[in-house]
């Protein structure tokens, strides 16, 4: 959450600036500023709560000259979205600005010792104390900034991404991070910095991945110095090509974000199984687990760790490795897993699931994992991010960036590869005949077209969405693998429409959710036909018999559902390990449309941030 961003070279920084704030906005958006240092000595300063496009406005009555700036848009953390708390925040002495993503956990303390010392703060922010620190370490001990920034982030306790420049310094841009990512991007006579590589792109493919505990030094027309914030020695400079394409940064003629990435799900899919299953579709291939045969081999236990709707498709998973593994696995969510103080050893494998590969929460489940012993294989989106490079082992999953806040394409994608993951392992432990391996894979090989056909019921979806109109609150009801699929339907109509609804297994509903049903309540049934589609059916008749509506969505062919639901909606007939991926997508659609009619804006919904880089 937050995203940063700076740039030094010879064009001027705001520009540039802008643009790479409005593609981290999916970061957050409580706020946006940014911070020009003018060649003639002067620091100007815009900030604005809201939006990006708010900032420019603000910005436009100003001085946005210089060609060296930082910027920042923000997610809230300490003090409420205002201007005041808005990024960038500049010391007392007026010398030198900051922006940061993370959060400085021992600020109080901090901040009581510098009010000792004269300061005075004016946000509520943790940040203002971090650039007031560096700069009462800069007057009392009369050293550089950068020695200062180094000294106060050893002060420091909590995850940051900073960057810093100072007024006086027009050549000079520091960046650090802990926790919190940083890329760097080299281009010819000028660098840029950002939470992620989305504001590099177009300007350079030669990107630095700053790591934990490192500190980089850009001086113009010099070469970056990378050192450890903790030793000061200087560390290798490690330049990576960057695969990241505007185009894939566009709505490519879609209204948003979210409607593009759905719509992207057969082709992301096709690139999420590329190479991944043999000609003949008897064996799956996955470096990550062939590399690593013989942990997978004497495993005794699988724990997967995730948060969001990466621990939807941890559940699904978990009933993937029971079908072909043979082997017991649990499910936890990132954040209570890392307080839970489980018991783990050298024969568990942790598997961390993640689109971002920074969420928090999670990093810190597999620092946990690894203090205890277990190896820990990943399953992340963002190439390059802070989980693919702490775990052991992973898997990506290759769809593309997702800029829309609700995830879709990333789902269906952490789906794909936990259905090839549990084959894999099944391979190796010899839980799985070939012939059934042979089965799902060429279900799978076919999914990106089987998607195409999903997506046809988009119509069909805009025009039922329209008759919900009254609904206030649903319930989202599936068993078996698709309890999950329930669950994430319901996260997604949440997410972006602000509906409360509820998902559930659909058994378990009469313990409890049943006694919310009337008409004013419509249910969404997860029914395809599989091993429990007998016993669902009378799950919908108790709904029905209640005076709820329900739209029940169910395999092509059925026959059944049509006199019972009062909407059945058929989607293709696959494997049951494969419906949740099928089943997903009306489900997204519904919860798009009906958050198109109610006139939110899908692709930023109030008060969430697609990276989660705080507890
Ligand atoms: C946020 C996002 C969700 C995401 C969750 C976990 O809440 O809004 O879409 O599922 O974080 O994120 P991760 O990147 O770890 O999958």
């Amino acid at each position: 959450m937050c995203g940063i961003v700076g740039y030094i070279g010879s064009r001027g920084a705001y520009d540039i600036l802008i643009q790479g704030l409005k593609r981290l906005e999916y970061r957050g958006y409580d706020s946006a500023g940014v911070a020009l240092v003018d060649t003639d000595g002067c620091l100007n300063v815009h900030k604005a709560r809201g939006k990006v496009a708010n900032l420019e406005q603000t910005a436009a009555a100003g001085n946005t000259n210089g060609t060296l700036g930082i910027a920042h848009t923000r997610w809230a953390t300490h003090g409420e979205p205002n201007d005041i708390n808005a990024h960038p925040h500049v010391s007392q002495s007026g010398d030198i600005a900051i922006v940061h993503n993370g959060t400085i956990e021992n600020y109080a303390v901090l901040k009581k010792a510098l009010a000792e010392h004269g300061y005075t703060f004016k946000s509520e922010t943790d940040t203002e104390v971090l650039v007031q620190l560096i700069d009462y370490i800069h007057s009392e001990n009369k050293c550089s900034v950068y020695d200062a920034v180094r000294e106060a982030l050893l002060q420091v306790e909590g995850a940051y991404a900073i960057a810093v420049v100072e007024k006086s310094n027009p050549d000079q841009l520091i960046v650090a991070r802990k926790s919190s990512p940083l890329v760097i991007g080299v281009g010819d006579d000028e660098t840029f910095i950002a939470s992620d590589a989305t504001p590099i792109v177009g300007y350079t493919d030669r990107v630095i991945y700053l790591k934990d505990d490192e500190i980089a030094l850009i001086r113009r027309g010099e070469p970056i110095q990378l050192s450890s914030i903790h030793s000061n020695t200087p560390s290798k400079v490690d330049i990576q090509k960057l695969k990241l394409s505007l185009a894939q940064l566009e709505k490519g003629g879609y209204d948003t974000f979210m409607l593009k990435e759905i719509f992207e799900q057969p082709d992301t899919l096709r690139d999420c199984l590329r190479g991944r299953i043999t000609d003949d579709g008897s064996q799956v291939v996955l470096s990550g687990v062939i590399d690593h045969q013989d942990i997978f081999a004497k495993a005794e236990r699988i724990t997967l760790v995730a948060c969001g709707t990466s621990w939807h498709a941890a559940l699904i998973g978990k009933r993937l490795i029971q079908d072909f593994c043979s082997l017991p696995v649990s499910v936890e969510y990132a954040s209570e897993f890392r307080y839970s103080n489980p018991y783990l050893n050298d024969k568990d494998v942790v598997i961390a699931i993640s689109q971002s590969g920074e969420t928090a929460d999670t990093l810190a489940a597999i620092q946990m994992a690894h203090d205890k012993g277990a190896f820990v294989y990943g399953i992340c989106n963002v190439v390059g991010a802070s989980i693919p490079r702490n775990t052991d082992s992973g898997t990506y999953i290759h769809v593309g960036p997702e800029i829309g806040v609700a995830s879709t394409k990333a789902f269906t994608g952490q789906v794909t590869v936990l259905t090839l993951l549990a084959m894999a392992i099944g391979q190796i432990r010899g839980t799985v005949s070939r012939a059934r391996v042979k089965e799902v894979a060429t279900a799978l090989r076919s999914m990106p077209e089987i998607l195409e056909k999903t997506l046809k019921l988009a119509p069909e979806m805009q025009k039922l969405s329209r008759v919900f109109t009254y609904a206030h609150n649903f319930l989202y009801l599936g068993r078996g693998y698709n309890y999950p699929t329930a669950l994430e339907g319901a996260l997604k109509l949440k997410e972006i429409s602000y509906i409360h609804a509820e998902g559930y297994p659909a058994a378990e509903m009469k313990h409890g959710p049943i006694a919310l049903i009337d008409h004013e309540m419509p249910s969404v049934i997860i029914a395809p036909s599989d091993s429990l589609y007998d016993k669902i059916i009378s799950n919908v008749q108790q709904v029905k018999s209640r005076g709820g509506a329900v739209v029940a969505i169910v395999s092509q062919g059925n026959k059944s559902m049509d006199t019972i639901a009062d909407f059945s909606v058929k989607i293709p007939r696959v494997p049951e390990c494969l419906t949740p991926i099928v089943a997903s997508v009306p489900l997204q659609l519904l919860a798009y449309y009906i958050a198109v009619g109610k006139g939110k804006n899908v692709d930023q919904p109030r008060n969430l941030a697609k990276s989660v880089t705080v507890e």
